[in-house]
């Protein structure tokens, strides 16, 4: 039974991914500020788990930036395991891309220095086995799609900026000493919930990405969507993205931590992505389908920093990790609807 220390465990990626580890048999830590989540998340996290995965799951409520916070955290591991975390899934982080903008000070802070500090415990506490939450906005306007791994880092935002600077700093990490085992795994676009609908995506205010803005539209929270631009160079105008359903990506984590434990050291980069694109039209009239309810739109102007297409060229994920998505566009407004329609208003209902 592996020992583990999770990050940000409690929001919308974390939560899924604990399930999939509880289920596995492993015992979390999870370490969560509750800056952008509810620790209700994981009560259901454990429900949905089943009996006996309660006593495997123990919530700390800390800051990754401080030491005191990061010490509870591997103590709490030692105690529930019996043995130090043989292994941390770091989650944590601020992720809206206009807020990195307006305060970049705050990204660098929790993103970079609430990494850096993550990593300075797990050496302290001698565990070198590391899975990161990256993202595909690394690559910020592709020069190539399906987008390998090597193509060119060029974020254009703070927040993009503050993901490669962990890459780098783990990248660093790595060679600085034997020993090392880091996944670093940049996410395309994350969508849906858990097939059960009780656990799923629950923004702070409106939301900036487009499913969770479509399924309000669909519950009624929202009057239309607004698609931004509709004279992109694609089949019908509107902008195309890699979107992967939340439990395919949870699955990816579990696969990438199994390689790294069963391989040894290494430093493994890689898109967690289904290959697959899909147009903001596409997404509107599938999440219709899958709702019964109307999705009414109207186009407007362009969202500045946007690409006109990002989609991952998944392959070295399916060749390292023997990981692939599962599901489809269908699949992923289906149990995001689930999860919308049951919790109206997320976790606070
Ligand atoms: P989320 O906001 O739902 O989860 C992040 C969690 O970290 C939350 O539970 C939050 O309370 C916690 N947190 C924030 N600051 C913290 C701090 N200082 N100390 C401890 N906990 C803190 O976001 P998510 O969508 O689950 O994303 C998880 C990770 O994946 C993030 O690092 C994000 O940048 C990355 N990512 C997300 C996406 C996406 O589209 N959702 C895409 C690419 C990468
Ligand atoms: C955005 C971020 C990216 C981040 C990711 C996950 C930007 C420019 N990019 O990705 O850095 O990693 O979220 O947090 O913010 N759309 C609409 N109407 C809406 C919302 C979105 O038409 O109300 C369109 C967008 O123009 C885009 C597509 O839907 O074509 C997907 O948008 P979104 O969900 O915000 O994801 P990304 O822009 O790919």
């Amino acid at each position: 039974m592996t020992n583990l220390l999770i990050t940000g465990g409690a929001g919308f990626i974390g939560s899924h991914t604990a399930l999939v580890l509880l289920e596995a048999g492993h015992r979390l830590v999870v370490l969560d500020s509750y800056a952008n989540s509810s620790p209700e998340a994981l009560r259901r996290v454990a429900e949905l788990a089943g009996p006996g995965a309660a006593a495997r799951l123990q919530l700390i409520e800390g800051d990754i930036r401080s030491e005191h916070d990061l010490e509870r955290a591997f103590a709490a591991c030692s105690a529930l395991g019996g043995k130090p975390a043989d292994a941390v899934i770091h989650f944590a982080g601020l992720k809206a891309v206009g807020e990195s903008v307006a305060e970049p000070l705050r990204y660098w802070d929790v993103n970079l220095s609430g990494s850096r500090q993550l990593v300075g415990a797990m050496q302290a506490h001698g565990c070198r086995t590391l899975v990161f939450s990256s993202s595909a906005t690394l690559y910020g306007y592709p020069e190539t799609v399906p987008i390998p791994e090597t193509a060119t880092i060029a974020p254009i935002n703070p927040y993009g900026h503050s993901k490669a600077a962990v890459e780098q700093l783990l990248a660093d990490m790595a060679a600085s000493e034997p020993g090392w085992r880091i996944a670093r795994l940049r996410y395309f676009n994350p969508v849906g919930a858990h097939p059960s609908g009780r656990i799923g995506e629950d923004p702070c205010g409106i939301p900036n990405n487009l499913f969770p803005f479509v399924s309000q539209v669909a519950v009624g929270r929202r009057e239309q969507l607004q698609i931004f631009g509709g004279d992109w160079p694609t089949p019908d105008g509107s902008g195309v993205r890699d979107y992967i359903h939340v439990m395919d990506l949870a699955e990816g984590h579990r696969a990438a931590l199994d390689v790294l434990l069963a391989e040894g050291p290494q430093l493994l980069t890689l898109n967690l992505g289904s290959g697959q694109g899909h147009s903001v039209l596409e997404v509107a009239a599938a999440f219709e389908a899958a709702s019964g309810r109307p999705v009414p739109l109207k186009i407007v102007e362009r969202r500045p920093g946007d690409a006109a297409i990002t989609v991952a060229d998944p392959s070295q994920a399916a060749q390292r990790l023997g990981w692939r998505t599962s599901r489809g566009l269908a699949d992923m407004c289906r149990d995001g609807w689930a999860w919308q329609s049951a919790n109206p208003d997320g976790y606070e209902a």
